[in-house]
């Protein structure tokens, strides 16, 4: 248990830099290592990055934070401005706003120890809380204790060109978890974790996900709503051309029960799967309002025989769509099949048929 308790995470800015900046520009650099880090991978350079951030966030104008190429650089928490008291997120980057992080480095949170204790509070590896206008691309970010990356009350954000991975048996691994955000574009993405690839919770809207690779997983979540009876919401979220490669789930709503709120004005489409266990679930605990969740353009192929499964509460959900289905089962001779428990919607041409949607 020490082990645990005594976490240490190394940040691997491999070739050739990764640099945080904001209000676009590079005139005032600020580099880790005239702070006095250390960039051998051992010694704790958590101080040295603080420094440097404060100088660079205290600067006039524009300004950078430079962590250089081909070093390794070790931190053990560090939040890098703000009032957000989060302790539990490796990196926590709080009220900064027009900041880019870019440079095709990578973040490494050698969290393996970790996974053996699933009930242990596991810290997440990169938060931002209340940044607007962010920009994240061209990195790569492995091995979270936890999840990798968490967005939460940011307005205005692209994530983009990101590889982020850790092994299918790594616990509550979810490579992009959202909440209470709005306007956030992922794209171009690869994401192979032990959890969700991208999970959109409560208070989220205009949500783009697009040309995300995600697998191994659990697929793309709306969800879970609602737990411990809470009234929450989602509603405009947009995944388009995106794959789905041996993950447990493909596109999933959850509600849970005794909650309340609604997901609505949800749209997946051109989406490829490839031994998908359940490609398209809802898993609705409490009724919705208006949902209007529609699906279009699913092409590939179930490891599971039902392909698609939308099991509502007696109060039903409504205006389901589905339309451009092609789902077959990844088994030679075996056929997939669509399930439904009081859902409502409309249905176009779909592989397996969709008989038991009701108008
Ligand atoms: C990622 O960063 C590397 C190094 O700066 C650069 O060569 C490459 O073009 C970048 N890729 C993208 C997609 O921006
Ligand atoms: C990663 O963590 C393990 C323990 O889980 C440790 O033995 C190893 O040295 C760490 N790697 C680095 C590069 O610090
Ligand atoms: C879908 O995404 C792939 C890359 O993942 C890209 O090559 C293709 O052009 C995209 N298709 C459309 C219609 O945008
Ligand atoms: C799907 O995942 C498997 C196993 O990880 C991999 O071997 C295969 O290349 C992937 N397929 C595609 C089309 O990416």
């Amino acid at each position: 248990m020490q082990l645990l308790i005594t976490c240490v995470f190394v940040l691997g800015f491999v070739s050739p830099c990764l640099s945080l900046r904001w209000n676009a520009g590079t005139k005032n650099i600020y580099n880790v290592m005239e702070y006095g880090a250390n960039g051998d991978g051992k010694s704790d350079d958590s101080q040295a990055f603080l420094r440097a951030w404060n100088n660079a966030c205290g600067a006039k104008g524009a300004s950078t934070l430079l962590i250089p190429q081909e070093k390794l650089f070790m931190v053990t928490n560090i939040l890098l401005k703000g009032t957000c008291k989060a302790t539990s997120i490796l990196i926590m980057i709080s009220n900064v706003n027009s900041l880019t992080m870019d440079g095709g480095g990578s973040i490494d949170g050698n969290g393996s120890e970790w996974w053996q204790c699933i009930s242990c509070s596991r810290p997440r590896l990169l938060g931002f809380h209340a940044c607007n206008d962010l920009t994240v691309s061209n990195l790569t970010i492995t091995d979270s204790p936890c999840g990798h990356i968490t967005i939460n009350s940011c307005e205005g954000a692209r994530f983009s060109d990101l590889n982020i991975h850790a092994p299918p048996h790594s616990p509550n691994t979810d490579g992009i978890d959202i909440s209470a955000s709005k306007n956030i574009l992922i794209e171009d993405s690869t994401i192979g974790t032990g959890d969700d690839c991208i999970a959109i919770n409560s208070g989220c809207s205009y949500i783009y996900a697009a040309r995300v690779a995600c697998g191994p997983g659990h697929g793309i979540s709306i969800g879970s709503l609602g737990r411990n009876e809470a009234h929450e919401t989602v509603e405009e979220v947009y995944v388009r051309n995106c794959s789905f490669n041996e993950t447990q789930n493909g596109a999933r709503i959850k509600t849970c029960q005794g909650g309340s709120g609604y997901a609505r004005k949800i749209t997946f489409e051109q989406i490829t799967l490839i031994r998908v266990h359940h490609p398209i679930l809802i898993d609705q605990h409490y009724p919705t309002q208006h949902p209007t969740v529609t699906y279009r353009g699913f092409e590939g192929t179930s490891a599971n025989d039902n392909a698609i499964n939308l099991n509502c509460s007696p109060l039903g959900c409504f205006n389901i769509v589905l339309d451009q289905i092609d789902i077959v089962s990844s088994k030679p001779g075996k056929k997939t099949y669509a399930s439904c428990k009081n859902a409502h919607g409309i249905v176009g041409s779909t592989t397996p048929s969709v008989h038991c949607l009701s108008e």
